[in-house]
């Protein structure tokens, strides 16, 4: 738990998660209402929540049913606290349950847009509407609200969709404010943060940065910080936050494996080196890295060798550093989340995920890791606050291996140049097309094959190039972007016509799964 930072906040909400898909969904919905929330496993103690003091307590929704003995539950004594609890779907069920009312699975699975009816004037609801669009999702339902509990709202297939127990500030709702399928969810979340709970909603990225700036120089005090840097949006943001807090003790390490897009490594020691004036060591190991590549083909292989002559080279620099206690890395929420099972119990460690190519634990640093309770899009937010230009905090990701799990077969310079090219006309088309925003990634893959084509009136046997572009919310799925066949066509031309070696481009049109994003 990120107990520093709650302590001086004092203002936080506790999400208690039974496994719901949209646990982290409502942690982000708590934050727009400028709230900081965190999520913790169901099986957190009463005490340890007491200890910690959030404002309110939410609990997630889940894919179990209440009405077997094995579902996960939580501390009755929870409800005792004095401290305001919404239960969300399965949370709902579960309040029901633990004190004392009835809950039923039914036939007849809920699922989708429903239209609830509030029946009694309340807080949850206050400034809306009698008649509201909600989202379901569920089997089971509340059959008979706990003594002291009322009923708030129904649903056609649900009597019991909303219920309050107003003195001890109890709150159930079936539905799930958090999706954007339910329009008034934020409002109905911020009621029960703000009008039930009292939170004052202080919560934003500014006060996150002078919060982190403070507890890094706490923490680092006159130690030193490396950082690996690879110019995307976390370790950059990540870099200049720690810049700002402890300057000179900080270094960053670049490592140009040769492997990276068309003038990204010149980019990265200008705008880090020459304007934020900070430590960067350029480590050039072009050669090195393209030299044990040579000759390799297999994705994985190509991986290993990547990841294990950046480990090798990463050390390699620290060592000449000389003492440094402290390695910051920019690991945000949904790693944290993900490798955290919310039937662990509190006692589940979590684990470090490390995203800068794969430092091993071994090296023997203490972990900074200020965006540990972020999500993506408040990592922009926070490099956009500290100023650094839209290209950073809007850039798409780039794998740790670059370049060669985009180029099928064997790597070499004249291959490699071949995908910078045409991949800088993609980014240029797709940035001038308004796209580049819209979508997670869009990129050139180098292929094998050789195509004729003909070119003037002579013949030619060239290279093709594959345009990758997705959409997607996480990366962990994704869906082909439907671009414009104007814009596919313009930068199949220009490719063509620009880059010396291809004569044939397609256009990749497979999802994840079953495809991956990248190739290999
Ligand atoms: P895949 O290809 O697995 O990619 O669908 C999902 C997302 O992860 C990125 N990716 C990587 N990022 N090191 C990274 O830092 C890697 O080895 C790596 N492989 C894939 C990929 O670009 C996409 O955004």
């Amino acid at each position: 738990m990120n107990r520093e930072l709650k302590d001086k906040r004092r203002e936080w909400v506790a999400i208690l998660d039974f496994g719901s898909q949209y646990t982290q969904l409502i942690a982000r919905r708590v934050r727009e209402s400028k709230v900081y929330s965190e999520v913790l496993s169901h099986k957190i103690s009463h005490k340890d929540l007491l200890r910690d003091m959030p404002k309110a307590i939410i609990l997630s929704g889940g894919p179990a049913t209440v009405t077997s003995i094995e579902s996960p539950t939580c501390e009755k004594e929870i409800f005792e606290l004095g401290i305001p609890v919404l239960g969300i779907c399965y949370g709902m069920q579960l309040i029901a349950r633990v004190l004392g009312g009835e809950v039923e699975a039914t036939i007849n699975r809920e699922y989708g847009r429903s239209r609830l009816i509030v029946d009694k004037g309340c807080d949850l609801f206050s400034g809306l509407a009698r008649n509201l669009i909600v989202w379901m999702s569920h089997g089971d339902r509340v059959l008979k609200v706990p003594d002291g509990f009322s009923v708030l709202a129904h649903t056609a297939n649900s009597p019991i969709a909303a219920m309050e127990d107003k003195k001890k500030r109890l709150y159930g709702v079936q539905f799930h404010p958090e999706v954007i399928h339910t329009p008034h969810g934020q409002k109905i979340l911020d009621n029960f943060l703000h009008r039930i709970a009292g939170c004052s909603g202080t919560w934003t990225i500014s006060s996150f940065i002078e919060d982190s700036i403070e507890e890094i120089r706490k923490k680092v005090g006159e130690e030193r910080v490396i950082c690996a840097l690879s110019g995307g949006v976390d370790s950059s943001v990540l870099s200049v936050l720690l810049q700002k807090a402890i300057g000179e003790r900080l270094t960053c390490i670049f490592v140009d494996n040769g492997l990276l897009r068309k003038g990204e490594a010149q980019e990265v020691i200008q705008r880090f080196r020459d304007s934020y004036h900070i430590n960067l060591i350029y480590v050039d190991a072009k050669e090195s890295f393209l030299c044990m590549l040579k000759g390799v083909t297999d994705p994985e292989e190509k991986r290993r060798i990547i990841g294990r002559e950046f480990i090798r080279i990463f050390e390699d620099q620290t060592k000449k550093l000389g003492k440094v206690r402290f390695l910051a890395q920019g690991t945000l929420y949904p790693d944290v989340i993900e490798s955290r099972s919310p039937f662990g119990g509190p006692s589940a460690t979590i684990k470090t995920h490390h995203n800068v190519g794969g430092l091993p634990e071994e090296m023997g640093f203490e972990l900074i890791e200020p965006f540990r309770f972020l999500f993506k899009d408040e990592v922009r937010e926070v490099g956009k606050e500290l100023g650094l230009p839209q290209d950073v905090v809007w850039r798409q990701p780039f794998p740790g291996p670059g370049l060669a799990v985009r180029i099928i077969g064997e790597i070499t310079e004249e291959r490699l140049n071949m995908l910078r090219e045409a991949d800088v006309i993609i980014q240029k088309e797709i940035e001038k097309s308004g796209f580049y925003k819209k979508i997670w990634q869009s990129f050139a893959i180098l292929l094998t094959v050789k195509t004729v084509g003909v070119m003037g009136d002579e013949r030619t046997y060239e290279n093709v190039i594959a345009i990758r572009a997705v959409t997607s919310r996480d990366g962990m799925t994704a869906d082909w972007a439907k671009l414009p066949y104007s814009l596919i066509g313009r930068i199949s031309n220009r490719i063509i016509n620009e880059v010396k070696g291809v004569n044939r481009v397609v256009y990749d049109v497979s999802s994840k799964p079953p495809g991956t994003i990248e190739w290999e």
